[in-house]
């Protein structure tokens, strides 16, 4: 008798355990931070952005539902590697360092650097960085690179999110922020005392999705991205953003 309330428990068992794992092979878990306008941001409360929108659309076309967590630009790629997460949804520009310890999708928008700055103390190209100038970017971005390949004698100051930089270069606590260009133009457009200049085209690299080395999801993303080129609807996204 006992015997056979084991074997009926083991197996109710196995039937949930397969069911969990069903349940999360159906679901994309994208990390990313939500701080960056229009890619990823709050509106109300809620989740929006390009990305977002484009991580939803991608899950679907692989059969897939996707989930997000707001987790911070450098967690996020770090959580990759312990599989909390599958892919990373992030404005994450594909460069060849990152693709030698990720594997990145094609690439679904085109960037390049600016400088933020209070205008009536503007810094506008790499060499009016110098000493003392206090340089904010976020921790583990392309930004950050390059403030310590092109500035090396400033004084970078590395932060979580580009809105507190925002707020404290509006109150003279640091001098300027690095940042891609498009959300420099959006955060100079809603603080009409900033301006921002571009600093470098990187017209060879773009936005891509990371995943983990090997993932079995990059080539179904890299399909669904193609499609979505193809038949209009990421040209349509980019209307809707104004990109
Ligand atoms: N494109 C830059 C990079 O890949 C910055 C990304 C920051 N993204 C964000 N959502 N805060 O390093």
């Amino acid at each position: 008798m006992n015997r056979k309330i084991c074997t009926i428990l083991s197996g109710i068992m196995l039937f949930l355990l397969g069911c969990e794992d069903k349940k999360s092979s159906d679901i994309i878990k994208f990390g990313l931070s939500a701080d960056y306008p229009p890619f990823e941001y709050y509106e109300n409360g809620e989740l929006k952005g390009f990305d977002v929108e484009l991580g939803r659309i991608v899950a679907q076309e692989m059969g897939k539902k996707a989930e997000f967590e707001d987790m911070g630009f450098n967690a996020a790629l770090v959580a990759l590697n312990v599989d909390s997460i599958q892919a990373v949804i992030s404005t994450v520009t594909s460069t060849p360092e990152r693709r030698k310890n990720y594997d990145l999708s094609r690439c679904y928008y085109t960037e390049s650097l600016a400088i933020v700055y209070n205008i009536n103390e503007p810094y506008k190209t790499a060499t009016a960085l110098s000493k003392d100038v206090k340089v904010a970017c976020q921790l583990g971005t392309t930004m950050e690179f390059w403030v310590k390949k092109h500035a090396t004698d400033a004084n970078l100051i590395t932060m979580d999110k580009y809105p507190d930089m925002i707020e404290a270069l509006k109150a003279d606590q640091i001098d300027c922020v690095v940042m891609d260009t498009v959300q420099a133009k959006g955060f100079c457009a809603k603080n009409p005392g900033l301006g921002y200049s571009v600093i470098e085209q990187t017209d060879a690299e773009g936005y891509a999705i990371a995943f983990k080395k090997n993932s079995p999801l990059k080539d179904g993303a890299n399909a669904a991205i193609s499609k979505l080129e193809k038949n209009g609807w990421l040209a349509k996204l980019k209307a809707k953003y104004q990109l």
